[in-house]
């Protein structure tokens, strides 16, 4: 009777931990974040001392690490393993789980990756990750802490682990894969608008490259620098609204002209605005030609009340401007457009981040 009552208590136990693995899983759709706190689960709820992700390349008909935890993480990440061979590809092959309490008595222990990495296996239990019937990869826990072994309710435990971790893993890269299409499908309409005119072809991308390298600089974070790299790609993007003839013009522009181009941040924060996933995005771009004297347009801000992301791009945008060919002057060289950039510290530009920019530049460009 005790010893029953004993074991559904740890029964009630592991219900627990994988409904809290559940939860935490899907707390986030950013792969990486994912896959670190899938390991970390998984080591935790199975005692283990270490444990990995492979997904299978269908084309090479091989598997692959995705991650693995530890300083050994980044060696693990090249190796690559035949369908079929080893502990992972016998999972993978067969889509079914195995315990395998001691690697040294199995044949089909496969000892190449412990070669590379010098780790010590001693047992694994393997899983196939499996997405409506469609097997999307293994995962693994290796040596059982305190040198025990992994038994066969650690199997059941694992699998109903791995359900939820496969779920996760296929939404995250669903996710990904969106929101690179939708990343794409943006650099290439803006590509196409710079295109149009001879002399902003690869404007964009190249104001993208400054920015996060100031983005870099200022240590933001991955939404941050993600936000300023969407935004440092659609600055520009209101020019859609200027007609060709003003646009492409090889001289100078006359007075109303030039009044009608300095629309395009307008234009720009009207096309994005109804965007919501773009929508945090159009301070960037209205503001990125206001400068830190309160000179600039549209509203004339002034200091730290234009927003950060549009003091970034106005450097970044200015720097790619004078080092490229106009109509109307040759391009500056680097050190001259450097001096230009140091000249205005203060009247056109955020000095912090004009400091910020020279020192990454001169980090990046010796
Ligand atoms: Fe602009």
């Amino acid at each position: 009777m005790k010893s029953k009552i004993s074991e559904l208590k740890k029964k009630i136990k592991n219900l627990e931990s994988l409904i809290d693995a559940s939860l935490v899983f899907s707390s986030t759709l950013d792969i990486d974040a994912l896959l670190d706190i899938i390991l970390q689960k998984a080591e935790e709820l199975m005692d283990a001392e270490a444990s990995s992700v492979f997904r299978i390349d269908e084309e090479k008909n091989e598997l692959y690490f995705i991650t693995a935890r530890g300083e050994k993480g980044k060696e693990v990440k090249e190796i690559r393993i035949p369908m079929g061979k080893g502990i992972v590809g016998w999972v993978a092959q067969h889509k079914k789980p195995l315990l395998v309490p001691d690697v040294t008595k199995d044949p089909r222990w496969f000892s190449g990756v412990d070669k590379k990495t010098k780790f010590v296996t001693r047992s694994i239990l393997a899983v196939p990750l499996m997405v409506k019937g469609k097997i999307i990869g293994v995962a693994e826990v290796l040596n059982k802490r305190g040198n025990k072994k992994f038994t066969k309710e650690d199997l059941e435990v694992y699998s109903a682990l791995a359900n939820q971790m496969a779920i996760a893993i296929e939404n995250a890269s669903l996710y990904k894969e969106l929101d690179e299409l939708f990343l794409s499908s943006i650099r290439a309409i803006v590509e196409a608008i710079d295109a149009k005119d001879p002399y902003t072809k690869g404007h964009s991308a190249r104001v993208v490259e400054y920015a996060l390298l100031i983005g870099e600089g200022m240590k933001l974070d991955k939404e941050g620098l993600k936000d300023l790299e969407l935004s440092a790609v659609l600055h520009d993007v209101g020019k859609i609204g200027i007609p060709d003839r003003i646009l492409s013009k090889p001289g100078l522009l006359n007075s109303e002209e030039y009044n009608y181009m300095k629309r395009h941040p307008e234009f720009g924060a009207e096309i994005v605005g109804p965007i919501k996933k773009l929508k945090n995005l159009v301070p960037n771009i209205l503001h990125h030609h206001e400068k830190y004297d309160g000179t600039g347009y549209p509203m004339g801000l002034k200091g730290k009340n234009i927003p950060m992301g549009a003091r970034v791009i106005a450097i970044a945008d200015s720097f790619d401007a004078m080092t490229s060919d106009r109509p109307y002057r040759p391009k500056m060289q680097t050190d001259e457009a450097i001096a230009e950039i140091k000249k205005n510290r203060r009247t056109q530009f955020d000095p912090e981040i004009v400091d910020i920019f020279i020192k990454a530049l001169q980090k990046h460009f010796p």
